[in-house]
């Protein structure tokens, strides 16, 4: 298989980091195509803990890491994840692409901007300027890495530009004095130096790639429930989460992706304001958040705990035509009494199947739920034989509910606690 593309079904965090770095043991290159920095990609080995929030998670196994033309770069964080890296000893092999935009000091100001002025209706974005940068992006007066690596096009754009947002943030009731041309064009030249000997046209080196029969793996972002089209909008982030958005960020031909995998986590979170079906806001919440480290790798904010919801992994399938899923987090369930999966949506005594596409729906829904009896412990279990028989019934039921294999199941954190079915 050539081309295989992880996506997370729910609100982001479902571990794909975990399952990313999993099967690029066996690829060639590891491509981020949407999101920033707002992503946080936790991967243990052995006694090391890495997190990524820009960096491919395959980077770590020496293979080729593409930041690709969807994703929206703060070289900042890029450079200080690269040089933590090289402290640990590993020399990221990296691709950027001269598309992929840049995230500015003034998109993190406005981001935060944004968020005070909303208040009580704030999206509870990362503030990591995704939303402001993708916006400039689609109005075309974007900066683009391509432009950090010639001084006289950074001035010229962001002399045109800077007065904008000054007023922006003046409107906003911000000191405006915060931004400043020559020191933007300063610092933002340098990290351009800095990252000049790996931008690329990704897009060609992709697509040469694939001819010469390597493997390439895609690592989505965030969730398909984040996806600023199918997602609970507007409490999305501003990109294109789905299978879609791994074509349009890359540059690949959606003929050319073979595979897709799903990764659903065994329950669900969310962090950040909007609808969540499913959520408990009690003991067995709290159970799902503490046993399950449920705290935002990016801000540290907890998340949001409750049942797996299948209205929505069943949507998530549908739109990113999933082939293969892998569950993870089945250990975090380990002790509980009873486990529920919701099935259906009750809104106003009708049962709703699918997935709504108004959030003020899914504000009024009642979740419909399947109870299972639950089990004691999957922590040292290998193989899913060796499940127990009412974890295995809660794995046959996804598979069955949604007509899509389960292919990996993970019990743990580290690389060893992953089951092939
Ligand atoms: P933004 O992407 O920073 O604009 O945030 C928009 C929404 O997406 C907020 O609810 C964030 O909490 C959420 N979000 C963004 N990135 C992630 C992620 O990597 N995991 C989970 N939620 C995320």
């Amino acid at each position: 298989m050539a081309v295989k593309a992880v996506i997370g079904t729910q609100w982001g965090d479902e571990g794909k980091g975990k399952i990313v770095d999993f099967l690029s043991k066996d690829v060639d290159y590891v491509v981020r195509f949407q999101g920033g920095s707002n992503a946080g990609h936790t991967i243990k080995i052995g006694n090391q803990t890495f997190k990524f929030h820009l960096l491919p998670s395959g980077v770590i196994r020496g293979k080729i890491g593409v930041i690709a033309n969807g994703v929206v770069v703060d070289p900042e964080v890029l450079i200080g994840e690269v040089e933590k890296l090289k402290e640990k000893g590993i020399e990221p092999k990296l691709m950027i692409s001269d598309r992929a935009n840049v995230v500015m000091p003034y998109h993190k100001l406005l981001d935060g901007a944004e968020e005070t002025y909303l208040g009580k209706k704030k999206i509870g974005t990362t503030r990591r300027g995704i939303g402001p940068c993708y916006s400039d992006k689609v109005a075309r007066r974007g900066i683009r890495v391509g432009d950090l690596l010639d001084r006289s096009v950074l001035r010229e754009k962001l002399e045109m530009i800077v007065p904008i947002k000054k007023n922006l943030l003046k409107i906003y009731g911000m000191e405006e004095s915060r931004i400043d041309v020559e020191d933007l064009i300063d610092r933002y030249s340098d990290y351009g130096n800095k990252i000049r000997a790996f931008v690329k046209d990704t897009t060609l080196e992709l697509n040469r790639a694939i001819k010469e029969g390597k493997e390439i793996l895609l690592e989505g972002a965030q969730g398909v429930m984040l996806d600023v089209d199918f997602g609970t909008y507007p409490f999305t982030t501003s990109s294109n989460t789905i299978s879609g958005g791994a074509c349009t960020g890359s540059g690949i031909s959606p003929k050319l992706i073979n595979e897709i995998i799903g990764v659903v986590k065994a329950y669900t979170t969310r962090v950040g304001s909007g609808p969540l079906p499913t959520e408990l806001k009690d003991e067995i919440g709290k159970h799902l958040q503490e046993k399950g480290g449920e705290f935002g790798t990016t801000t540290g904010r907890a998340r949001r705990c409750g049942w797996l919801d299948l209205v929505v992994v069943k949507y998530a399938c549908m739109i990113c035509g999933i082939d293969k899923i892998a569950i993870t987090k089945l250990d975090v369930l380990d002790g509980l009494k009873k486990v529920k999966i919701c099935v259906g949506y009750d809104y106003n005594g009708e049962t709703i199947e699918n997935f709504p596409s108004d959030i003020r729906v899914l504000e009024n829904i009642k979740p419909i739920y399947e109870e299972f009896d639950g089990w004691e412990s999957t922590k040292n279990v290998k193989s899913f034989e060796e499940l127990p028989k009412s974890a295995k019934d809660y794995i046959r039921f996804i598979e069955d509910f949604l007509n899509v294999p389960v292919e990996m199941i993970s019990v743990g954190a580290e690389r060893e606690k992953t089951i092939f079915v």
